[in-house]
């Protein structure tokens, strides 16, 4: 049987091409398995789960849940908010006492870039990275790549947009070495200051005109404006973003070849996204959601046997 090269998940940017593909053929395994009357399968019988999240979750969390009880793994949810890190726990004696409760794998969230690398170095669990700051999502790329797998067949040879606040985007950053590690092109687009200088250092194409990113790509994925990560004000107002870089179901009406929409989640609609076009035929964003089910089964399956 084919394994990982890592014992733990966190970042793309650890993982090989072919790290990357047996996590996404083993999705497509597990996708059907959830689609079955019965959904579960005894592969994680004996391994307890800790969610660990310092920092707010629906999607992530909740799809991370679902995927262990799927795989029959014992879990335990832990939030920052009402535990005893309010009351000046570290995080490493958080995560040891949690593990001395006889737990095998930490899925942690964390708003420290590198916190589960951290972590990694220290317990002898595996760690898989929910979202680490604005460093990377990995398994949020992973995600993506399966669905555009699902929708276009390949991800090779695709021309991805990625659009929006690129600068405080784990998501962005993971989807950039998850698309390129595949034979993907990565075009990145936004406000001047909503994207880092020298990204271009990392291969992708720069625009600052969102019809040029629409016209050029077979897949958007549009990312939200993360006001919570802003300490100053990037761009006049939220109107003019949405006036500039807001996508329409009109503006994807009117391309001369259909192409995919993708968003993460949480959306601000009527800011990145109208309703319209958030709700239309051209977006794939509640498949993402429940592709992202299959994909954590495959993630924490494949670590289980390391
Ligand atoms: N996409 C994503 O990470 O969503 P949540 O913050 O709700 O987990």
């Amino acid at each position: 049987m084919q394994s990982l090269s890592t014992r733990h998940l966190l970042g793309i940017k650890d993982l090989t091409e072919s790290d990357i593909h047996l996590i996404l053929d083993t999705a497509k395994e597990f996708k059907e398995v959830i689609n079955r009357p019965i959904k579960k399968v005894p592969s994680l019988r004996d391994i307890t789960i800790a969610n660990v999240f310092f920092e707010n979750s629906t999607r992530t969390r909740l799809s991370f849940e679902l995927a262990e009880k799927r795989l029959s793994a014992d879990v335990v949810n832990f939030s920052a908010s009402g535990s005893s890190v309010k009351k000046g726990e570290t995080l490493l004696d958080t995560v040891n006492n949690i593990l001395a409760m006889k737990v095998d794998m930490i899925v942690m969230r964390h708003s420290s870039p590198g916190a589960p690398h951290f972590l990694a170095k220290h317990i002898p669990a595996n760690v898989v990275n929910a979202g680490d700051g604005t460093h990377e999502h990995p398994t949020q790329a992973l995600l993506d790549s399966f669905s555009i797998r699902q929708k276009l067949g390949d991800v090779a040879g695709k021309r991805v947009a990625i659009i929006g606040d690129i600068t405080h985007s784990r998501v962005a950053l993971s989807n950039i070495f998850c698309l390129q590690k595949q034979g993907a092109e990565v075009m990145v687009c936004g406000p001047a200051t909503l994207i880092p200088k020298h990204i271009d250092a990392l291969g992708v194409r720069v625009s600052h005109d969102v019809r040029e990113a629409l016209n050029w790509c077979d897949v958007a994925n549009v990312l939200r404006i993360q006001l919570e990560r802003q300490q100053i004000k990037y761009f006049p107002s939220l109107r003019e973003y949405s006036l500039y870089f807001g996508i329409s179901k009109q503006m994807l009406d009117e391309l001369d070849r259909p192409i995919v929409l993708m968003h993460p989640g949480p959306i601000n609609r009527g800011v990145e996204l109208t309703s319209d076009a958030a709700d239309s035929p051209h977006s794939i964003i509640l498949d993402q959601v429940e592709n992202g089910v299959a994909v954590r089964m495959a993630v924490l399956y494949l670590l289980a046997q390391l």
